[in-house]
Formats: C-alpha cells, structure tokens, sequence
C-alpha cells in the first residue's frame, strides 16, 4: 500500500470529507415530549445549536421500531419509527429542517441482526419450511447433544439459543433477542437493500452500517480457534478475547455485499451520500479492507485508532503516524475519540488532555466524529445499580456502557434541561453545577464548547485544515506537532499531551490563532511555548 501524498487537495471535495460529524445517542439528547427519553422531535428543537457549533452532519443512533432490549439495535420494523421517538412524519420534518440549516442525516444502519420480535424472525421460527425459514442461521443440536460450534455472544455466554418451536438453535452474536439474520440467503440482502432504498427516498444523506464485519459467516459454521495470546484488558473482555474470531468476524465474503451496497449508496452522485462502518480497527490490515481493494467499498470505516489510546501515558502520535502511513492512496482517514459503546475521552484522559485531545481530533487530515456531550468535557456518569439500564452489564459485569450514554446537559438545573421538570430520565444525568451544560459553557469564551467550536470554525475558513495534506514534525516527549497544508496555506498544530511546559522549535515564522486555553493569540519565530495540556492552531508566514 501507498503511503498518502502530501499535494495539494482537490478543489472540491464530498461534503463529508470536509465537514466535521456528531453523534446522537438519540434517547439522550433531548426529551420532547416529557417521557424521560430523548425523542426526534427534540433533535429537531436542538438543530440550531448543532448549526451553531458548526457540525455538517449528525448520525442519529437507531430510533425504528424496536422492543429496545439492546436500546434500538434490536429492530422490529426498519421502515417505521418506534413511538418513544415519535412518528415518520417526524423524522422527515428532522431531515427538511436539518436540510435548512445544511447538516446532513446518517441514519443507523443495523444488517446483522433483527429482534426476535421481527415479523421475519417470528415467521422463521414457526417452520422448517416456510418462505422465510432460511432467513436465519438455525442449526440442528450436534449428534453428541453439543451446540453447533463453539462461538460465543459479545453480550456473554455461547452464541446460540435453542428454540423450542423450531427445535433446532439459531446464531445471535449479541442478545439472543437479537438473532442473526443469514446474509447468505440472497432474499435477505434483496429485502435490507429495500431498507436501504427506503430511508434514502426519504432524504437521509448516508448510513453508519452497525457490525458491518458480521454479516457473513464462514460457510460451514467452523469453530474458532483459541487465542494463544488473549488479552484480558482487550476490547471485549477476557471470554470473547480467548478465541480468534476467524470464523464469525471479517469472512472476506462480506466485501462483495458491501461493494454491492455502495453501488447502492452512489446511484445518486449528486446527493454525496457517506457509507460508513462500524469495524474494529484493532488489526489495521483487516480494518483497511473495507476500504475495497479500489476504493469500491466503505468512504470510510470509522477510525477506533484512537479510543484505547492511553492519554496519560504518551502522544498519540505514533497511532496517527501509523494510520496514515498505511492509508492507501486517497482513502481518506476517519477519527473518533468516543461514542455510545466507550467510556467517555474525558474520563480516560482526564478534563485537561480531553481538550487538548478534541483539538487533535478535529485539527488531523480525516473526518473527525464528535460524540455528543464531549464538546463539553462531559465525563462518565456513575450509575447506581438499581439504574442500570444495558444489558450488557447484567451479562459482563463491568462491560456496561450506561455511564456514557447520560442525558445531554442543556443547563444547570437538576434536570440539565434535558426533559420536563419532575420527570425522572431515563439515566440519571450526572452532578450539575460543575459547568459541565450548554448555557454555562456557551456564556464562557473560554469554555470547552466555546473551543470546539472555534476550532470547528477555524475548519471552515482553513482548507488546510479541512483539506490539507498532513505532515508530522519533530517534537519534545509528550508533544505532537504537525503541519497541515492545502496550496500555500500551512497551519501549525502543537499540542503538549504532558503536564510540564516546553518548548517547541518549529524554525519558522507565525500566528497563533488558537490555543486550547483560548487567551492567546500572539506570533512566534522559532520556539512556540506550551503550557502543560495545551495545544495551539497556528498559522506559518511564509
Ligand atoms: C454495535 C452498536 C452497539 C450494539 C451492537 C449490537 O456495536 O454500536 O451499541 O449494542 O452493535 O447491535
């Protein structure tokens, strides 16, 4: 693979590739009509904020029909909305309004698995026979009264269920209410690309494929070998990590559905329309392939690089420094630095190197990917006991993913403006008071949110920064520092990830535009100064 050449940009690029994009976990964003639960109507109330912090598009976490057992990624019906979110007519005023205001709409995207209340599920169930009876992975008990291979469910315990109707097991690689649908079966992909059809006839502007490394299977259901060298600490824990997922994750046989969706996706050059997924990106060789072997398959699988990063011991840079040299040419890079399956950046990194961190994620060559909520520093919320809402907490102890899904803190008071007063939300939000809300932080020139968004800002007026070709430089320990250039545009980032002051040489003439800390704005030549946690957006003279 090549290395990305350092030239000038395109004049123009996808929309998605300039802009900066923001997850909405959508129960928790804003509750509008007073259940506790954050709805899509409240999405419509908050497109404005969104607008003014500058994001060009929003990913709505899954709001279809759904007996929410896994919050929404368990689907009953794909072409309807579930009625804690609200109604189809609103989801389409989301998208004219959203339009209005030039942001864009990724909507989920959920092919592995239905619920298992799905009218396809329940009609599979009901007969060897029937139509839809291929539609899941069933499988006979083996002759020895053992289950049909050895893997295991994400959420825990093996990943088969037997079913009493049917006699037989069927494959569900999260809850066993959400069983596994057979991609394999051509009716299958015919019936989600209607899905897909569907929600673009709506207007939405791309998807955000959840589990896209799932969906095919090795043919013969072969067990997966162990791993000889498990890594308790590992993404999933110390059961799922004790086995090579082979044989249930990345079968190379996906490729060719994800080319065919993408064809899908750009039958309509002019909508731009992003096809992003979900991948892990632990092993980068394999998360490179959904790319497509010609650029043919995902615009961009989500970059993970950065979640397992530990802030406190070292820069980042050399995870940046390894994505981009092995990007092949015009891939374009993808960065997150949280969303609704991870602990909160601010609580991995603390408050300090969080906000050196955001700068990072929207200052890097790529699409950067804001989880809501961390444009304010918000931390994991705890979650006593008799609160815990996901299940996978319930399975893996510990794995629970609650504490950062908490109700987006509009304000100070008690409810975080979050929903009506005297109504209990759906997770509790964490302590108010501590600045950590929208009003507070938007009435602070030198908030959190006011940095965001001036960094955001900086994206739109900088093509270096938005476009520009990406270049490390020579730093102390603890310090990442990079250039960014589109023409004759250079931008300077500098950004100290230790708790000491230093000194940078950079040897050349410029302007700081931009410091974390937002009070300063003064030229350096040669040296540029760092505060410790702080980084700077500069500008080079020529
Ligand atoms: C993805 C989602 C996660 C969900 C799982 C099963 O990993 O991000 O929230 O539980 O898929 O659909």
């Amino acid at each position: 693979m090549r290395r990305a050449p350092v030239t000038a940009p395109r004049a123009r690029l996808p929309w998605w590739q300039r802009g900066v994009l923001y997850e909405i976990y959508t129960r928790s964003f804003l509750d509008e009509d007073g259940d506790g639960v954050g709805d899509l109507a409240g999405v419509v109330e908050r497109l404005d904020y969104l607008q003014w912090l500058g994001v060009d598009g929003i990913w709505l976490t899954p709001f279809y029909r759904s007996p929410m057992c896994d919050f929404g990624y368990d689907i009953s019906d794909y072409l309807d909305v579930d009625p804690v979110f609200g109604t189809l007519e609103t989801f389409d005023v989301l998208v004219a309004e959203a339009h209005r205001r030039r942001i864009r709409v990724i909507v989920d995207y959920v092919p592995n698995h239905t619920s298992d209340q799905h009218p396809w599920f329940l009609e599979s169930r009901s007969s060897r026979e029937g139509p839809r009876s291929d539609w899941y992975i069933w499988r006979d008990i083996r002759q020895d009264g053992g289950l049909p291979n050895n893997w295991l469910s994400l959420f825990g315990g093996p990943a088969w269920q037997w079913d009493e109707q049917r006699q037989q097991y069927y494959l569900h690689t999260f809850l066993r209410e959400q069983p596994d649908l057979n991609w394999r079966n051509p009716e299958v992909r015919h019936a989600m690309f209607d899905v897909a059809r569907f929600w673009m006839a709506r207007g939405v502007d791309g998807f955000r494929i959840d589990v896209a490394g799932a969906i095919m299977k090795d043919p013969d259901l072969r067990d997966n070998p162990a791993n000889q060298q498990p890594n308790p600490s590992g993404a999933f824990g110390s059961t799922w990590g004790a086995q090579l997922h082979v044989n249930d994750f990345n079968h190379p046989d996906a490729g060719g559905i994800w080319r065919l969706f993408r064809t899908l996706v750009d039958d309509d050059p002019g909508a731009e329309r992003v096809l992003m997924a979900e991948v892990s990106s632990e092993h980068l060789p394999t998360w490179l392939r959904y790319y497509g072997d010609r650029l043919d398959g995902f615009h961009q699988p989500f970059g993970f690089h950065l979640l397992h990063h530990d802030w406190a011991r070292s820069s980042p840079q050399p995870v940046v420094e390894r994505v981009e040299a092995a990007l092949p040419r015009g891939a374009w890079p993808n960065w997150v630095l949280g969303n609704h399956d991870q602990h909160r950046v601010a609580s991995k990194a603390g408050p300090e190197r969080a906000r050196a961190a955001m700068l990072l994620l929207l200052t890097l060559r790529g699409t950067p990917v804001l989880y809501y909520g961390d444009e304010l520093g918000l931390m994991d919320v705890p979650i006593p006991p008799e609160r815990v809402r996901d299940p996978w907490e319930w399975t893996v102890p510990g794995q629970g993913r609650d504490a950062a899904r908490t109700p987006m803190p509009w304000d100070p008071s008690a409810t975080g403006g979050f929903t009506r007063p005297g109504v209990q939300p759906w997770l509790p939000l964490g302590a108010s008071g501590r600045g950590l809300d929208v009003a507070t932080q938007s009435a602070d020139p030198a908030s959190m949110l006011s940095m965001t968004r001036e960094v955001i800002r900086l994206r739109r007026e900088h093509p270096a920064l938005a476009m520009g070709s990406y270049r490390s430089l020579d730093a102390p320990e603890g310090v990442f520092a990079y250039l960014r250039r589109a023409g004759e545009e250079r931008m300077l980032m500098a950004i100290n990830f230790s708790g000491g002051a230093v000194d940078v040489a950079v040897r050349q003439h410029g302007r700081v535009l931009l410091s974390s800390t937002m009070d300063r704005s003064d030229s350096f030549a040669c040296e540029l100064s760092l505060r410790p946690f702080e980084g700077v957006v500069g500008v080079l003279e020529s």
